[in-house]
């Protein structure tokens, strides 16, 4: 693949047999994916957690499928190399029905594949996607569309049973055709055995180093949300600091230039 080709579901779908690793941000607006995309990053996800680090939620269930397809078309204004994977918010995939009538809406603002959380669960969803032609990337452990049920963000699959039924679902939505599964929050040793398993490459956040790639959430790597930030994310920036010393800055200038 020359550095210049657009990038597609199948090359990520292939890239553990190449033998190659995915870097993987998420990108909510047209300067950030345009940046991104200059740094040669491969596949920009327009993630649910824009409610949390852009719009000011406390959660990602109060998202709404006008909000991401408002994101999306912005983030796809900006022509990216980039593979763009939109994630289907809260209660917008009950069923296969819905799920392939909404993932098209974010199709048409311009996602070219579609992320949805759950194994077996959301296996029907997936099915139904795939058929119509809609690329899918998965998404188990750590569901942050379920947090208020779980109390909190945990590591997933420590338990046997946890293990069990993790390793389940990735086999399971792996053979429901999905070209890449997102590991949030699992326990290291088991996303080493699941990504052992697969054909397909997994893309770790919070799960240790032996994924087939590594997502992050872009104001967690660059430091503009700095309020929260979880404990695996290191951050290699720090634009907070950025933004308010340039704000000052303008603050002093003004008032200096009216005595
Ligand atoms: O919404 C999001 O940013 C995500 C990532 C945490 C994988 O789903």
């Amino acid at each position: 693949m020359e550095p210049t080709d657009k990038i597609t579901p199948d090359w990520m779908r292939s890239a553990k047999t190449r033998g190659e690793r995915i870097a993987a941000l998420t990108a909510y607006d047209y300067p950030t994916a345009r940046l991104l995309d200059e740094a040669g990053v491969p596949v920009l996800l327009v993630g649910d957690s824009v409610g949390m680090v852009v719009l000011g939620y406390p959660d990602t269930t109060q998202v709404t499928l006008a909000e991401m397809r408002h994101h999306v078309a912005a983030v796809a204004r900006a022509k990216t190399r980039a593979l763009i994977v939109a994630d289907l918010p809260y209660h917008t995939y009950q069923t296969a029905q819905n799920a392939v009538a909404n993932a098209h809406i974010l199709m048409a603002a311009g996602a070219e594949a579609i992320k949805l959380e759950g194994g077996v669960a959301v296996l029907p969803e997936i099915t139904a996607l795939r058929e119509v032609g809609i690329a899918v990337m998965g998404h188990i452990g750590m569901l942050p569309q379920q947090v208020k049920e779980e109390g909190g963000y945990k590591i997933k699959g420590r338990s046997k049973n946890e293990k069990a039924r993790l390793m389940a679902d990735a086999i399971a939505v792996k053979e429901a055709g999905v070209c890449a599964l997102v590991l949030e929050l699992v326990e290291p040793e088991l996303a080493r055995e699941i990504t052992a398993r697969l054909a397909i490459p997994t893309i770790g956040i919070g799960s240790g180093p032996h994924c087939g790639g590594q997502i992050m959430v872009t104001p967690d790597l660059i430091g503009s949300f700095p309020w929260f930030r979880p404990k695996f994310a290191i951050a290699k920036a720090d634009v907070a600091s950025v933004i308010r010393d340039a704000a000052q800055g303008f603050v002093r200038q003004v008032k200096d230039a009216g005595n």
